[in-house]
């Protein structure tokens, strides 16, 4: 959230999984906007981030979230493309994460980007949650509109149950082929060691509820430690994509992940076989739950605290690169942290 005061971050949620397996369906629902009827042609080329806030997943999930059980601030989503071509952006958007989910169509099964999703997801150790998506295309589908998967389950006639369970039980086989072992969500106990498997549809919201709860509950159970940081310090981020914006120029789109970064800030940036020194010359921000690319008209703000997708506009960022580490200067010298963006590079 861009808050943040109460030292707990937002935990970075990445969504990653096989082209048109429903990564991005699945955020539009949640988002309640329409991403993917803007997407020009079917394939997403960028990344963005979705803030979504405690008491919203709280909404969603019905009775599953309770806000009084939970002390984070919400989740912070990033979609990332599953095309072929753009695996460098699913890996920067996995290394970024604090937790995933692997998107995988239910019909389509295990596919080479999912696996490379997953091969990501094993060398960065990022716990995960396995989607099972587009249940509501199995033959004879009854559809619980929005609805927790228990409540859907129940409403299937025994043939139409079998026919998902097949499809799950060679999710859960193709995932042991991969040295992943996994269960309904509902049976795993040790979220550590074993994936836990969550059927839905983003179609039709069913499943949803039970989702936002398993990532709310391993962000609360595992996380809670690293989300405590000191949110008013020096920003760190990293570049998503460097785009031309009209009065701007050139600008960084950025995830932080820890600290504040300021309007009257000055930042270190990556580029290539250089670090870039410059001073912030706005921090434009999407409204909540929009996404920076999707955003016409960006909100001047002054001051942004991680987790957040922020749009920075600053002198001298045309040769910054996507992926590159970015840094607020304060505290420590211009002479440390260009070590440190340096040591990332
Ligand atoms: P890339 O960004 O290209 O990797 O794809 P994606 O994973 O973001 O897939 P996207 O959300 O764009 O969905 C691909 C297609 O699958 C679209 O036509 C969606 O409407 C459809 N789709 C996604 N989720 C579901 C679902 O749960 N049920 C059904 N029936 N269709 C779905
Ligand atoms: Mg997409």
């Amino acid at each position: 959230t861009r808050s943040g005061s109460g030292g707990l971050r937002t935990p970075i949620v990445a969504v990653l999984g096989h082209v048109d397996h429903g990564k991005t369906s699945l955020l539009d629902k949640i988002r309640g906007s329409a991403v993917t009827q803007g997407e020009s042609g079917a394939i997403t080329q960028h990344i963005g981030a979705t803030a979504v806030p405690l008491d919203v997943i709280s909404d969603i999930a019905g009775g599953l979230v309770d806000p009084d059980d939970f002390d984070l601030p919400g989740l912070l989503f990033i979609d990332t493309p599953g095309h072929h071509s753009f695996s460098t952006l699913r890996s920067r958007g996995g290394a970024l994460a604090d937790i995933a989910i692997l998107v995988v169509d239910v019909n389509d099964g295990f596919q080479p980007q999912t696996i490379e999703a997953l091969d990501i997801l094993k060398r960065t150790q990022t716990p995960f949650v396995v989607a099972a998506n587009k249940i509501d295309t199995v033959p004879g589908w009854n559809t619980q509109e929005d609805g927790p998967i228990q409540a859907s389950l129940d409403a299937q006639s025994d043939r139409t149950r079998e026919r998902l369970d097949e499809r799950i039980y060679s999710l859960i086989g193709e995932l042991s082929d991969n040295d992943i072992s996994s269960d309904m969500y509902w049976q795993v106990r040790d979220f550590q060691h074993n994936a836990g498997l969550v059927p839905l549809s983003a179609l039709t919201g069913e499943g949803i509820p039970d989702l936002l709860t398993v990532l709310m509950g391993l962000s609360q159970r595992y996380m809670k430690e690293e989300m405590e940081i000191d949110t008013t310090g020096p920003g760190s981020g990293t570049v998503l994509e460097v785009t031309e914006e009209r009065g701007f120029g050139t600008t960084l789109d950025v995830v932080l992940y820890d600290g504040t970064i300021r309007t009257d800030d000055t930042i270190v940036v990556g580029a290539t076989n250089r670090t870039i020194e410059t001073d912030v010359r706005a921090l434009l921000q999407p409204r909540a739950l929009s996404e920076i690319r999707t955003e016409k008209q960006f909100e001047r703000t002054d001051e942004v605290s991680a987790a957040a997708g922020v749009k920075i506009a600053a002198p001298d960022l045309d040769d910054a690169i996507a992926g590159a580490p970015v840094r607020v200067v304060r505290d420590q010298t211009l002479d440390a942290v260009t070590d440190d963006v340096e040591a990332e590079l």
